[in-house]
């Protein structure tokens, strides 16, 4: 089978690691006898200089015909002034929309390697591995209305709406629950159905949806306060956390900080299951942003976007083993002691070329 990439480096350090990840797809392409065709186009600032646009509609055609998507950073100083639509974000955003991303999955791993770089004591967070869903399409940041209403008596009102439908509810579950049995096999989903009417549809839905079809995987409901504290206090007492938009965006932020630094954090973002083929739309990216502090440097982490296509590999390509072995070389790249600054490397860090080049090392010898 042959599996489409769309590379979209993006800018500043966007276009660093994504030369990283081009020589990761070519050491597992030529293990595999050629089992990748890679795309590659501009997005973000750099295709508002080329095109006057933060993603063409090539690019999206290319998205749409691709079987993963994999995405450097976009954004800087340099477009700072753009107009809102073409700002370079307006390409990451057209992108989940237009390929339904609703699911988006923040893995939290802490290498033992990195286990006292985390804000945490290496108790806690050491052999740490969860993952978070996230629902990315709907809730809060969408629901309408959505204003800052003038009432006339020198009062303003900002309004924002939490809306979710059941079938919004009951495919990030699936996505949970499906991810689940292929790790430990249990869901804790969070909400405030205390306080929050949307909540209680969401237990009631994920609840269901449980019963009727996840048996087998143990589910538990956390309110998102709790959860919060939880995964500050004891993080390996879950293994999927499946969770709306915005108890999503804060609690990956948090888990985030348990495993060291934003350039070691990938992501996936999942759409729906075409039936007709069996595939799904999918984008990966590292959470990091394009760093213009240390862009053309040579400077950046490219652990993030090298873990993202371990993620594609898992989860777009069917290729379990290959991911598997992927992410163990990261771990015995790290162990072998080389670090890039953001990681504690301090005075003996190295660049970007040398960390990759010590992941296909440790790639070749495993
Ligand atoms: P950032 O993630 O780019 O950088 C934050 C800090 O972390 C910087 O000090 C940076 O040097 C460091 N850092 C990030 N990734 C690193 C890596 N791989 N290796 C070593 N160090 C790394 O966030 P910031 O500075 O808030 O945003 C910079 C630009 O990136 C802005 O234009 C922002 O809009 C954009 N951005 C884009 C995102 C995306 O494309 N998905 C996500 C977040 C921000
Ligand atoms: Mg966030």
């Amino acid at each position: 089978a042959t599996h489409k990439i769309l590379l979209l480096p993006g800018d500043g350090i966007g276009t660093e690691i994504a030369a990283a990840a081009r020589k990761v797809i070519a050491w597992f392409d030529s293990r595999a006898g050629g089992v990748f065709e890679i795309e590659e186009d501009v997005v973000g600032g750099a295709a508002y200089d080329a095109h006057g646009v933060a993603i063409t509609d090539a690019a999206m055609d290319l998205a749409q015909a691709s079987d993963a998507v994999l995405f450097g950073a976009v954004g800087g100083p340099k477009w700072a002034s753009v107009p809102y639509e073409v700002r370079p974000e307006a390409g990451l955003l057209r992108l989940r929309k237009d390929l339904g991303l609703f699911a988006n999955l923040r893995p939290a791993i802490c290498y033992p390697a990195l286990a006292d770089a985390s804000s945490l004591k290496r108790e806690v967070v050491e052999g740490l591995d969860i993952l978070i869903v996230r629902e990315l399409t709907g809730g809060v940041y969408f629901g309408e209305p959505k204003e800052i209403r003038d009432l006339g008596n020198g009062q303003k009102r900002g309004i924002d709406t939490q809306v979710y439908d059941t079938y919004e509810i009951e495919r990030i579950a699936r996505v949970a629950f499906d991810l689940a049995r292929t790790r430990s096999n249990k869901v804790s989903s969070s909400e405030k159905h205390n306080v929050m009417k949307s909540g209680v549809l969401w237990k009631e839905v994920v609840t269901a949806v449980h019963a009727r079809e996840y048996g087998d995987v143990a589910l538990d409901h956390i309110l998102a306060d709790n959860c919060g504290m939880q995964l500050v206090r004891w993080p390996k007492q879950f293994d999927v956390i499946v969770c709306d938009n915005l108890f999503g965006d804060m609690l990956s932020d948090v888990a985030a900080m348990l495993t060291g630094s934003l350039g070691m954090l990938p992501s996936a973002a999942l759409g729906a299951t075409d039936p007709a083929t069996g595939k799904r739309k999918a984008m990966y990216e590292p959470v990091h942003g394009s760093a213009p502090d240390i862009a053309g440097t040579g400077a950046a982490n490219p652990i993030a976007m090298i873990a993202s296509f371990a993620m594609a590999l898992r989860y777009s390509f069917g290729m379990v083993d290959e991911a598997n072995l992927l992410d163990k070389a990261i771990a015995a790249a790290l162990d072998t002691g080389a670090r890039t600054r953001d990681i504690g490397g301090g005075d003996n860090s190295v660049g970007t070329e040398a960390m990759t080049a010590t992941i296909l090392a440790a790639l070749d010898r495993l």
